[in-house]
């Protein structure tokens, strides 16, 4: 069988600055397949916005190589940035000119001439319709990151890359951007995605890589990732203090405690234990494990691992 070209490809990629003292990657490699809808996920500072910066030929490789489409980003960088959209995570734009205005110059920055219905239909699947003709300097901070949007999407790439692309985006463009990401993943455009929205990498990502500390600390499809942690999980409010033999396996967010569980008689037994303990409990709801407990797993299970080689 003929093995197609992956959208990108990541090659044992490196990264540092400051003359080696920070390291920001450490032998990432991993390739994205042509229609995949991909979450890159981690702490910050784990090096997600480096690795898409290295993506973007905005910042050079330690060492590696960085693939889009078979277009090496440093020896073919031309063919390898315009299959590319990238939303960047810091909001960067000119501020005198207008919304429309800011979309043609990209169209012409990538050689794309007419493309004002494609421009229309951007503005309108991104809630910007009524803003075309402001500057830029008078949006707020969530439309702004709207026409960045727009921008990366204007040459209509194969391949998009949205670096926490609804960091302050309120709940309903949330919802129409993720609708329209969507709808161009269907029709084959690849899309690889940070967010700090678990949630929104569960519902959207076929695939999730856990970065941590520059390095791939977990890599599968969201399904897999989902069923190969504990499953179950106790959630519950409470204004006292949990038993002590509780605490380790429990997450606690002011009044709201998560519990992890194994299987059913573990459940018996931690509500025993509350029991016994005169813990009084509200709310009560047994469910299954969600990305965000595989994620804190994910990362607790590293922070031993480093601690166990040092
Ligand atoms: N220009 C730079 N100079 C020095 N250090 C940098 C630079 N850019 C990033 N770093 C460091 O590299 C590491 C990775 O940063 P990066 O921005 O890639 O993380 P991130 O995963 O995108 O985090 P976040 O979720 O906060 O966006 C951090 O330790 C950061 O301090
Ligand atoms: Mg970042």
């Amino acid at each position: 069988m003929h093995p197609t070209t992956p959208a990108i490809s990541f090659q044992n990629v490196s990264k540092t600055y400051r003359g080696g003292r920070v390291r920001a990657l450490d032998g990432v490699s991993f390739d994205i397949q042509p229609g995949e809808f991909f979450g890159l996920l981690g702490p910050n500072g784990a090096g997600k916005t480096s690795l898409i910066s290295i993506l973007a030929g905005l910042a050079r490789a330690s060492g590696g190589a960085v693939k889009v489409l078979g277009h090496d980003v440093v020896d073919d960088y031309a063919a390898a940035r315009k299959a590319l959209g990238i939303v960047p995570q810091e909001l960067v734009f000119d501020p005198f000119f207008s919304v429309r205005e800011t979309l043609r110059i990209q169209s012409g920055y990538f050689g794309v001439q007419n493309n004002e219905a494609w421009i229309d239909e951007l503005l309108e699947n991104l809630g910007l319709a009524d803003k075309a003709h402001a500057n830029m300097r008078q949006l707020s901070g969530g439309m702004k990151r709207r026409v960045l949007v727009a921008q990366a999407l204007v040459h209509r790439p194969p391949v998009i890359v949205l670096d926490e692309p609804t960091a302050g985006v309120d709940v309903e463009l949330r919802q129409t951007l993720w609708q329209f990401i969507a709808r161009l993943n269907r029709e084959g455009h690849t899309v690889l995605l940070t967010t700090h929205y678990l949630e929104e990498a569960e519902a959207l990502c076929q695939r999730i890589a856990m970065l941590k500390l520059g390095r791939i600390v977990a890599l599968d499809s969201t399904s897999a990732l989902l069923k190969g942690t504990a499953s179950t999980m106790l959630r519950f409010k409470t204004d006292s203090a949990l038993p002590i033999s509780l605490l380790e396996q429990s997450r606690v967010t002011g009044r709201i405690v998560q519990i992890k569980a194994h299987d059913a008689a573990e459940v018996e037994t931690i509500l025993g234990t509350l029991r016994a303990a005169a813990c009084p409990i509200e709310d009560l709801e047994i469910g299954r494990a969600d990305l965000e407990d595989v994620f804190i797993e994910m990362m607790q299970r590293e922070e031993e691992h480093q601690g166990a080689a040092a």
